[in-house]
């Protein structure tokens, strides 16, 4: 009989990573603290928008593989292998990883654990947890029973989450047991056949990869953000220069798009909770570069409400049409989104501000009730003052002046994401602004 699973935590990552278990043939179990998420998870509702999960959700309700419960002794009993799912947020009023809810998922976990066992963790975790959570196992497990521990992060994309799992660029694991890798490879068996790198480690070193891609994904969205600060100054073309340097192979061409800057759940906390740890180690100077990054980051929303505001000669009673609140498309995450929060900085300077995003209004409505939230984008944009494009949904990098001119009050429009066409736009009349674009 083939190993079972359970995975702590149906978030983003768990219900993703649980669901693509069942595909490969596994028998999964949910676990969550949440009865609402586990009442809707069971009945094959998604709580969040991601292409082809929920398929594959229904797919394994059905054939019998996935299951979801909120107790963790039912947990306890059933799994052969334990993965840890939980979220590690930003703490409140502070850069480090809040890492109560890890924890509490490991200490419960191990009390129900009946047998024999191996525990992984999947969170963004500060280097030296895995160390921690080995000795408060070893500490707190039955007597006469085995529990190692693993840890495995993640590297999936929102939007792309089922096929980075079922197809992932690389594993990294990180453990000192050699039955752990011996598990592991049975379960990623179907990637490790199609030649997906398996890279043996230790704990620090897994743990430290994580943090590693996503500080360099955000060094390299910063980066070219900062050239756009520069050609705002000088003039040049961002879009040419990111061209041209993307074609070096040794930079390549991706996550060098200049616009309102990265967010979501990841990548801000990630680069924030890396420099608090790596400061509480006592390598203050090491990644203080990352606060930069930050902050060019957070410019780069700063570029867009003086763009904005400079177009309208001031913000007071002017119609603001914002497309896209995501914090990025394919998605209906807001959680620190560019977007949003510029949309939200235009309401609070005076604008009247409509918005429109494909699958992220009810999200955005919930942390900012008092915008204007529209079903389609012709109504987004009637009688606008200026209209801002902040997330790039297909249906916007589609946009062309003759589909909405009729609509606005004025034609102004400021490309937030670099996708749309200055000459066009020009050339039927509109003031045109774009981030990395001298005005
Ligand atoms: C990120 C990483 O890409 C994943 O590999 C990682 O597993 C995940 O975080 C995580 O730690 O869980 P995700 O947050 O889904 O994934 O989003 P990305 O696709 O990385 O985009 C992040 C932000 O950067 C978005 O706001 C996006 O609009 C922005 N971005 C991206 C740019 O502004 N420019 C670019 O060229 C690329």
């Amino acid at each position: 009989m083939g190993k079972r699973l359970t995975v702590i935590g149906t978030g983003y990552l768990g219900a993703t990573h649980a669901a693509a278990m069942a595909e490969l043939g596994f028998e999964v179990l949910g676990v969550d603290v949440d009865p609402k998420k586990i009442d809707s998870l069971s009945r094959g509702e998604l709580p969040f928008h991601e292409p082809g999960l929920p398929e594959l959700l229904l797919k394994h309700i059905d054939s019998g593989r996935l299951r979801f419960t909120t107790s963790i002794e039912e947990a306890g009993a059933f799994g052969d292998v334990h993965f840890i799912a939980v979220g590690t947020p930003q703490r409140a009023g502070e850069d480090a990883a809040d890492m109560t809810y890890v924890d509490a998922a490991v200490s419960s976990l191990v009390n129900a654990i009946t047998r024999d066992a191996l525990i992984v963790g999947k969170s963004t975790v500060p280097v030296g947890t895995a160390r921690r959570l080995k000795s408060l196992i070893d500490e707190f497990k039955a007597r006469g029973i085995e529990i190692d521990l693993a840890w495995n992060p993640e590297f999936l994309r929102e939007g792309f989450a089922v096929q980075d799992t079922l197809r992932p660029d690389r594993l990294v694991v990180g453990t000192d047991s050699p039955k752990a890798h011996a598990a592991l490879r049975e379960v990623y068996a179907d990637a490790i056949s199609r030649e997906t790198p398996y890279i043996a480690t230790d704990f620090e070193t897994a743990e430290l990869v994580k943090v590693a891609a996503n500080a360099f994904l955000a060094t390299k969205i910063s980066f070219i953000n900062a050239f756009a600060e520069v050609t705002e100054t000088v003039g040049g073309d961002i879009r040419t220069l990111a061209d041209a340097i993307g074609l070096d192979n040794r930079i390549g061409r991706r996550f060098l798009n200049a616009g309102v800057g990265f967010g979501g759940g990841c990548l801000p906390k990630d680069i924030r909770a890396l420099q608090a740890r790596v400061s509480e180690l006592g390598l203050d100077r090491t990644m203080r570069f990352l606060s930069e990054i930050d902050e060019i980051n957070l410019r780069r929303r700063d570029r867009v409400v003086y763009l904005a505001e400079e177009l309208l000669g001031g913000l007071e009673g002017k119609r603001v049409a914002v497309l896209g609140t995501a914090f990025k498309p394919n998605s209906d995450d807001v959680r620190d989104s560019p977007a949003l929060d510029v949309a939200a900085r235009l309401f609070s300077g005076g604008a009247e501000v409509s918005v429109y995003d494909p699958k992220a209004n009810a999200n955005s409505a919930q942390r900012f009730p008092r915008l204007n939230y529209c079903s389609t984008l012709a109504e987004a944009v009637s009688g606008a003052d200026v209209v801002l494009v902040l997330t790039e949904w297909q249906e916007f990098r589609d946009l062309h002046p003759q589909g909405i001119q009729s609509l606005v009050n004025n034609k102004q429009i400021v490309d937030g994401r670099n996708v749309l066409g200055k000459d066009e736009w020009e050339s039927a009349g509109w003031t045109f602004r774009a981030l990395g674009l001298r005005s």
